[in-house]
């Protein structure tokens, strides 16, 4: 306990800041979400020329709603394709309620620099995760109101530094190229929400709770859980009269457990577990999964008058979840019960938002879910926007969450700046990300050149890094190396595989999928007895409305046989179907929808095709398919019964 107490602590002196924007009795949210003014900046110049302390933004400006990447909102393909700066602007009223203000993105791609009133307010490199800076200092704190100016630079030129990398061709001054080694496209800009919030001058910064470790009786009823946790307080000017309460409160809102210390813990009897839908037949995927809310209360002690608390801060999570996680030779628990992954992964990607956050796709996202019946989807290629995570606690499906490592394909783009780079991005997704029930496990990347000899000293580097912070989640990466040439995943828990047997290698070949995958399996199993193995990708494009009999590729029909021809070596060695010898612990299906990719010679109109659902979220055959296999194996798991047609 004390070992894990100094750990948090140590850590938490690195990493500060995430929680999520949410309101409270002494907290204002503002949306800044909006259209904007927004130019191209094709010569590079506007720092130097120092766009961000004018009035306005020089001439010619659009307007561009944010969130959204930029890329597909006008009809200029300059815009669609621009590789370098572009800028955005508003100005917006901060009224003078709060001693404290601060910026947030959400995430921006992907370089970025941020201008208040005409000074340098925050720089942040890399997409997908927020950042934020206290703007107090910037505004004119005297006066009832201040009129603010945010001025935004951001530059979408990936380096091979950056992750995911990229390398810049330059043929001459109009054709450029960005090579991108991964296959998504590279949309940028102010891609998620901005907020900007307040708080009193000490105020609760940072959070972390461990929901870990739960006791149950010989009837596998939980009696009782302890959860361990850690409050972060911010600001100066500290009396020693600041105490904390920290109340667990039950879906009824009646507290269930108290402390008053800022890092101990809380002792729940008789706890509701959180566990991911399918794993009981009683909470299918359309239902609502078991969560309590963490309150934190700040308050001044020096008045003393007991009943009228001289409350400072105070900030809610309401997504804890109690479940632990705990991996043996072949099983993957989850409560100590045996869990097997189904769903499919998906991206961040939409028609004209590219990856700008949208609520009726996120919302569409997870009823398409419960209608499929999946329990579970990774993040690739790198953490979602915080409100995929909250829906995922409520609803019960499990997420394995992913850094922006995609496209370490080759050595050029791996040095020790990656590292340091991989090293941060790791800190701020596990610190944005660890108190969501629903993550349960931590890819790291995907589909590395792992098995170039510097991959060894690399992921042993990365492993070590990361499992003291890990908050009790297995660490994995995703794998398209062989299983005899992979040099990292031994340093790793678990083995996540892509594989495209009767796609890009075998194509059209569906006979041969069977024993391939048995042999690939197998094979993983041999060099590896003590990890859980899980299919991270299998999948085949799929233009809809195009049928052949007998199936060919790209037909509707290729796809449904394609995605057949696997499950037959999944279930040979389930850890559910054969709980015995079994030791194959999930599929995920690449990919949940149609997505945009570049243009390239196998890329129809620049989408890769690999979804179940079209990139307008309606199902194409394979939807069935595979909505009939998850109520399958849901099945399975419930009745205990270990056959499937
Ligand atoms: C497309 O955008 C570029 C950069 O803003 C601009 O120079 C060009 O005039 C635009 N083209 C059209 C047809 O609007
Ligand atoms: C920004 O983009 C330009 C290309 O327009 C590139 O040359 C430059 O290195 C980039 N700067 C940063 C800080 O990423
Ligand atoms: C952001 O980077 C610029 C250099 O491009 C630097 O001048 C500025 O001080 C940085 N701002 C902050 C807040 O670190
Ligand atoms: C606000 O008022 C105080 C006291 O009059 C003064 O010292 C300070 O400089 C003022 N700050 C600003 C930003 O005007
Ligand atoms: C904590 O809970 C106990 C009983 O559950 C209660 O007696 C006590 O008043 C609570 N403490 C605070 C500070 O609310
Ligand atoms: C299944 O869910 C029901 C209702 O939430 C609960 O009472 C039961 O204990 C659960 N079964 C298992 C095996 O967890
Ligand atoms: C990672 O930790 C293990 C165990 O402490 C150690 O043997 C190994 O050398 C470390 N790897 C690196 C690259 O430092
Ligand atoms: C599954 O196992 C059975 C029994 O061992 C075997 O006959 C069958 O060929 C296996 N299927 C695949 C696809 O490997």
């Amino acid at each position: 306990m004390r070992h894990c107490l100094l750990l948090l602590t140590l850590w938490y002196c690195a990493v500060n800041g995430l929680l999520y924007p949410a309101e409270s009795e002494t907290r204002q949210i503002r949306s800044l979400d909006g259209l904007w003014q927004f130019r191209l900046d094709e010569d590079g110049v506007g720092e130097t020329e120092q766009w961000f302390a004018k009035p306005n933004l020089p001439q010619p400006t659009i307007l561009m709603p944010v969130p959204a990447s930029y890329n597909d909102i006008t009809q200029n393909i300059t815009i669609h394709r621009h590789i370098g700066w572009v800028w955005y602007a508003r100005d917006f009223f901060i009224h003078n309620t709060a001693p404290r203000w601060v910026l947030r993105f959400q995430a921006a791609h992907y370089e970025t620099h941020v201008w208040v009133n005409g000074q340098s307010a925050m720089n942040h490199s890399g997409g997908h995760l927020p950042f934020e800076a206290d703007i107090t200092r910037f505004i004119s704190i005297n006066e009832s109101y201040s009129k603010v100016r945010a001025v935004v630079a951001i530059n979408n030129t990936l380096t091979s530094t950056t992750l995911p990398p990229g390398y810049l061709h330059i043929y001459n001054p109009t054709y450029r190229y960005l090579e991108t080694p991964f296959d998504f496209f590279n949309y940028a800009g102010i891609d998620r929400s901005v907020i900007l919030y307040s708080t009193s001058n000490i105020y609760i910064q940072d959070i972390a709770i461990d929901t870990q470790s739960i006791n149950f009786d010989n009837q596998h009823v939980a009696t009782s859980a302890i959860l361990t946790y850690s409050i972060t307080i911010g600001g100066t000017n500290r009396a020693n009269s600041l105490r904390v309460l920290i109340e667990l409160l039950d879906a009824n809102g009646i507290v269930v457990a108290n402390n008053t210390d800022s890092q101990s813990r809380l002792v729940v009897n008789k706890p509701n577990l959180w566990e991911p839908c399918g794993m009981n037949h009683t909470h299918p995927c359309t239902e609502e999964s078991y969560l309590y809310t963490l309150q934190v209360t700040l308050y001044n002690d020096a008045s003393s008058s007991s009943s009228s608390m001289n409350v400072v801060d105070i900030y809610r999570i309401s997504h804890i979840g109690i479940r632990t996680i705990r991996l043996t030779d072949s099983k993957f628990l989850v409560n100590e019960r045996p869990f097997y992954f189904h769903g499919a992964n998906a991206h961040e990607d939409s028609d004209i938002r590219g990856k700008g956050f949208d609520r009726v796709i996120l919302t569409k996202h997870f009823n398409l879910y419960g209608w499929l019946h999946g329990n579970a989807f990774r993040t690739s290629h790198y953490p979602y926007a915080d409100e995929f995570y909250q829906m995922a606690d409520r609803f019960g499906i499990a997420i394995i969450g992913e850094t922006p490592a995609v496209g370490l394909s080759a050595t050029q783009f791996v040095s020790q700046a990656t590292l340091d780079h991989h090293k941060q991005v790791v800190i701020e997704m596990i610190s944005r990300d660890r108190n969501h029930p629903s993550v349960l496990m931590w890819s790291l990347a995907n589909e590395p050149k792992s098995d170039a000899p510097s991959a060894k000293e690399y992921f042993s580097t990365l492993a070590n890094f990361t499992r003291p912070l890990a908050a009790g989640r297995p660490i994995t990466y995703v794998i398209s190396a062989s299983y005899n040439g992979d040099q990292g995943i031994q340093f790793f828990d678990m083995i996540c595989v892509n594989r495209y047997f009767g796609w890009y290698s075998e194509p059209g070949r569906l006979d041969q999928i069977p024993w391939l995958v048995s042999q690939e399996l197998a094979n993983w199993r041999r060099r590896f007895p003590n990890k859980p193995i899980l299919m991270s990708e299998y999948g085949a494009d799929t233009v809809p409305g195009l049928h052949n009999d007998p199936s060919f590729m790209f037909t509707e029909e290729y796809q449904n046989d394609f995605l057949s021809a696997y499950h037959g070596s999944f279930d040979n060695v389930s850890s559910i179907i054969h709980p015995d010898t079994g030791y194959f612990v999930g599929e995920l299906v690449w990919n949940m929808f149609d997505f945009a990719t570049e243009q390239s010679i196998n890329r129809v109109a620049g989408l890769n095709r690999k979804g179940l659902f079209t990139r307008q979220r309606q199902p194409k055959a394979a939807a069935f398919i595979m909505k009939n296999r998850y109520e399958q194996l849901e099945l399975i798991r419930t009745m205990e019964s270990k056959t499937i047609q």
